[in-house]
Formats: structure tokens, C-alpha cells, sequence
């Protein structure tokens, strides 16, 4: 059961947002580890208060003693299984509760699966759509309402440098965040004006626990070149100039961006011949995990 225990204060700080409005509360999915961990104290750095999600409430916890130790902040813990059907809604019932509000939304909660696609269980591949795709858009279709009653809102949507093109070998996961990248642009402009912005996040590979066990896994993984590998504390604080300027699509890193770059101006065909061939070398493809 999801519970919220952030300590309890009279009223919120106001803080001035580019000069006119107050900050409310940030969500952030997955702020457990990685990048959701570097974005937390990026948001905290800036002075707005948090609310923290992920599973391993211990973590949560600990972040959130130290944010609140080194920052004029308050960090609110949900500790919930986002990929559960009724996870996102249990997120909300516990901020309801709490008579917490969001005014900008981190959905950066992912998982992912590589591999051949045949090898993988389905119950592991509805835990990742569940997850990369359903929490997304629920929490997002829950929490804009209010964001567009204040008339002001921010999104930022975890995405990836995967959502750019197809990967065999990593089917599932690059569909899901090719969804992430796609729903973040139709939102944008269909919120043009409202004062909500909504942005996607593409990094390529950053050093985080997606990357240390996949590498634990895989001889090819180990061989990529440390250029190619983004600090987390690095995109966390691209992102949020990016959200917080209401950038729709941000790809951090000069590489990642010829990357996106080449895989948006080539043919479809060229793109998933070159990724089909980059896979079929890679030794994920032969034993699975
Ligand atoms: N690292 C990369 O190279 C890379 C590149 C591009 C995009 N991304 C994206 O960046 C995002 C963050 O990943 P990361 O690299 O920071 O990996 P990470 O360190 O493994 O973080 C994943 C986070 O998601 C949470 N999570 C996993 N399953 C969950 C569930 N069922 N319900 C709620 N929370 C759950 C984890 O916390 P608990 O285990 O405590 O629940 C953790 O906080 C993901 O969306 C990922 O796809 C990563």
C-alpha cells in the first residue's frame, strides 16, 4: 500500500517561477536510483518541494532525509509498484489524501528487456509496458487537470535515444519509448498556450543501474566507449532547464544527438538495416540473460 509521510508544515513556500508564480509540488517516478535520484536533487537544488515514487521505499526515505537536510525542501515518500494496474491510481488516492498538489510531473519510472524477443517472458514484457507506457499516460491524464486549472504545468517524460528508431534486440523497450517520444510531442502542441509544457527526455546511455547490469551481462555492452556514456548528474541538470523552459524534446550529448539526428533524415529501411546488423553482432542476441 502506498503511503505518503511527508512531514507535516502550515503552508507551502512560495517560491517565484520566472518572476510570476509560485512552485507546487514535483512528482518523480523512479526516484530511487539513476537519473530519477539525480533529477530529485536537481528539483530539490532549485528550492521546490518533491514527492518521491518508486518501489524500495528504504531509498525513497533515505533520499528524501537527505534532500531535506541539505535544501529548504520537503520531500514527500510514495512507495508504490507503478506497473500494478492500480499503482498510479493508488499514487494519486495517497497525495489526495495528503492534500498534496503536482504541478510538475517526472515520469522517468522505466524498465528495460534486451535480448531476442522470443526469449523473453510475457509476463516480463506487460510489466514493461505496463510500466514505460501505462504509468506514463495515467499519471499524466490524472495530474494535468490540475495543471491546466492553475494554468500553468510542467511534464517532463523519460524517453530515450531508443525512441528514435527500431533496435532489435530491444524491441519492446525502444517501441515503448518511441510511445513516450510520440505522446510528448501531440501533448505539446495540444497544450500549446495553456501554460502547461510538456518535454521528452532522450538520453543515450548514462551510467546508471540499467547500464552497470546490462554490462554485467554482456561482453559487448562492456566495450562501449566511455565518450558514449552520459553522468546521470549531467542529464538531470540539462533536464530540467529544458522542463522548466518548456523544450519539448531534449537529447542530451553531441553524439546522442547525431545519432537522432541520423536516424530521423535516413530512410526507414537504411535505419533498421543498420540497427538489425548492429544487433545481430551483439552476444545478447545469442544467450539470454
Ligand atoms: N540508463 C540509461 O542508459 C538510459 C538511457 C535512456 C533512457 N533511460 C530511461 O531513464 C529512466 C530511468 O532509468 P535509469 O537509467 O535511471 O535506471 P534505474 O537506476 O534502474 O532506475 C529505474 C527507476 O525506476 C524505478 N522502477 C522500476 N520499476 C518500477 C515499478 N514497477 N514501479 C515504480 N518504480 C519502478 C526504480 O525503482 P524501484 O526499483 O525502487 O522501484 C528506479 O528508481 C528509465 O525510464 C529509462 O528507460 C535510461
Amino acid at each position: 500500500m502506498p503511503r505518503a509521510n511527508g512531514k507535516k508544515k502550515p503552508a507551502a513556500k512560495k517560491l517565484n517561477l520566472m518572476g510570476e508564480r509560485s512552485i507546487g509540488r514535483v512528482l518523480i517516478t523512479g526516484a530511487s536510483s539513476g537519473i530519477g535520484a539525480e533529477l530529485a536533487r536537481e528539483f530539490a537544488k532549485h528550492g521546490h518541494h518533491l514527492v518521491l515514487v518508486a518501489r524500495s521505499e528504504d531509498k525513497l526515505m533515505a533520499l528524501a532525509g537527505e534532500l531535506n537536510a541539505a535544501h529548504d525542501t520537503e520531500c514527500s515518500v510514495v512507495a508504490a509498484d507503478l506497473s500494478l494496474p492500480d499503482g498510479p491510481k493508488a499514487v494519486v488516492t495517497a497525495l489526495h489524501d495528503a492534500g498534496i498538489e503536482v504541478d510538475i510531473l517526472v515520469n522517468n519510472a522505466g524498465i528495460i528487456d534486451v535480448g531476442p524477443f522470443v526469449d523473453t517472458d510475457t509476463e516480463k514484457f506487460q510489466q514493461l509496458v505496463a510500466l514505460n507506457v501505462g504509468a506514463v499516460t495515467t499519471l499524466t491524464s490524472y495530474l494535468l487537470p490540475h495543471m491546466l486549472e492553475r494554468r500553468f504545468g510542467r511534464i517532463l517524460n523519460v524517453a530515450s535515444l531508443a525512441g528514435f528508431q527500431p533496435i532489435p534486440s530491444m524491441a519492446v523497450y525502444a517501441a515503448s519509448k518511441a510511445y513516450v517520444l510520440s505522446f510528448t510531442e501531440s501533448l505539446s502542441e495540444e497544450l500549446r498556450g495553456t501554460g502547461v509544457r510538456v518535454t521528452a527526455l532522450c538520453p543515450g546511455m548514462t551510467d546508471t543501474n540499467m547500464v552497470t547490469e546490462i554490462k554485467a551481462q554482456s561482453e559487448t555492452a562492456q566495450w562501449a566507449p566511455s565518450f558514449l556514456i552520459s553522468d546521470p548528474k549531467e542529464v538531470a541538470a540539462e533536464a530540467y532547464k529544458a522542463t522548466m523552459s518548456g523544450q519539448t524534446i531534449l537529447v542530451p550529448g553531441i553524439p546522442n544527438q547525431l545519432a537522432a539526428a541520423w536516424a530521423q533524415v535516413s530512410p526507414r529501411w537504411v535505419v533498421r538495416t543498420v540497427t538489425g546488423f548492429w544487433a545481430r553482432q551483439a552476444d545478447w542476441m545469442k544467450t539470454k540473460n
